[in-house]
C-alpha cells in the first residue's frame, strides 16, 4: 500500500514523537487521527498538520479507560471510514523501586498505557487494517534491552512486553498482508522527562547524563524518529515484518548510566 492520503491514527500526538509523526504524515498529505488527552496541545498539533497539507480529526481519549478506546476506534472509523496506519505511540515513563512500597501501583499504571492500551488499540483496530491491507507501528524504547536508569523496571518491562507482542501480531496478521513492526529511540528531545516530575535544573542534568551516553553526542530530535516510522509505514518497507528498529544515536552500546 502507497501511504498517500491514507488514513493514520496516532495514540499520543498531542506532544513529542507522535506530534512529529502526526506532521510528517500530513507533509505527505494524509488524514491523521489525533488521539490524546490535552486538548490544547492537540488543536496546536492539528494547526501544524493542517498546514503542513493534511487533514486531521482530533479525539480527546484517556487510553487506560476502555470505554475511550472503544471511541476512538468507532470515531475515526465513522469520520474517515478506514483506517490504514496504526501508530501506539501513548506512553509515560517511570519506575519506582521493587522494594518501595508503591512497585505495584506504578507497574499497574505504567503497563495500563505502555502496553494494555496498545494491545486493546490494536485488537479493535485489526479488522479495519486487513480491510486495507494496512500496517502497525508500535513506538517502543531501547528500554526494552538497554539499560537505561538503574531503577526501570516497570517501564522497561512494558517496553519489552511492547516488543515482543509485535512479533507475536506479526506473526498472526501477516496471513491478512498486514505488517506489524515496531521503533524503539533512545533519548528523544520531548516532554518526556518532564513526565517524570523533574525540576527544571534535575531535567536538564537527566538530559545531558543521557547526552553523554550516546556515541554521536547527540540528543534525537522526534522528527527523526517520524521519519523512520514514515519509511516503515510506506510501500518501501514492504518486506518488513515483525520487526524492531533502534533510533538511539549508539545509546545501546554505551551501556549502564552512571546517575
Ligand atoms: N523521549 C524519549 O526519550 C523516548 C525514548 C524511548 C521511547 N519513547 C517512547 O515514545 C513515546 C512517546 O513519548 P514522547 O517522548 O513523545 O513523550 P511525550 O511528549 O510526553 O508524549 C507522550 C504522549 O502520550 C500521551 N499519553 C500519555 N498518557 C496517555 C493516556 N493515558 N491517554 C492518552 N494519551 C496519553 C500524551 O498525551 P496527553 O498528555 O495529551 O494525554 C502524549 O501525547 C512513548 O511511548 C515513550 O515511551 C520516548
Amino acid at each position: 500500500m502507497s501511504t498517500s492520503k491514507k488514513v493514520i491514527l496516532v495514540t499520543g500526538a498531542s506532544s513529542g514523537i507522535g506530534a512529529a509523526i502526526a506532521i510528517k504524515f500530513s507533509e505527505e498529505g494524509d488524514k491523521v487521527v489525533l488521539v490524546g488527552r490535552n486538548e490544547r496541545k492537540l488543536h496546536n498539533v492539528s494547526q501544524l498538520c493542517k498546514e503542513a497539507g493534511g487533514n486531521t480529526l482530533i479525539i480527546i481519549a484517556d487510553l487506560t479507560i476502555d470505554a475511550d478506546i472503544k471511541r476512538v476506534i468507532n470515531t475515526s472509523i465513522e469520520h474517515f471510514g478506514r483506517l490504514d496506519v496504526l501508530i501506539n505511540n501513548a506512553g509515560v515513563p517511570g519506575s519506582e523501586s521493587i522494594l518501595s512500597d508503591n512497585a505495584m501501583r506504578v507497574f499497574d499504571e505504567i503497563i495500563s498505557i505502555n502496553l494494555r492500551a496498545a494491545v486493546y488499540v490494536t485488537h479493535l483496530a485489526a479488522p479495519y487494517l486487513i480491510k486495507t491491507k494496512g500496517n502497525v507501528i508500535n513506538i517502543s524504547s531501547i528500554g526494552s534491552t538497554a539499560i537505561c536508569f538503574r531503577i526501570n523496571s516497570q517501564y522497561g518491562a512494558s517496553k519489552a512486553a511492547i516488543d515482543q507482542f509485535t512479533k507475536c501480531v506479526a506473526l498472526e496478521l501477516a496471513t491478512y498482508g498486514v505488517r506489524v513492526n515496531s521503533v524503539n529511540p533512545g533519548p528523544t528531545k520531548t516532554d518526556f522527562m518532564k513526565r517524570f516530575g523533574y525540576d527544571e535544573e534535575k531535567q536538564q542534568q537527566v538530559w545531558n547524563t543521557l547526552l553523554k551516553a550516546t556515541l554521536l553526542n547527540k540528543i534525537i530530535e522526534p522528527s527523526e524518529v517520524a521519519d523512520l516510522v514514515l519509511f516503515l509505514a510506506s510501500d518501501k518497507a514492504n518486506s518488513i515484518t515483525g520487526s524492531s528498529f533502534v533510533i538511539d544515536s549508539g545509546f545501546s552500546l554505551k551501556g549502564l548510566i552512571e546517575e
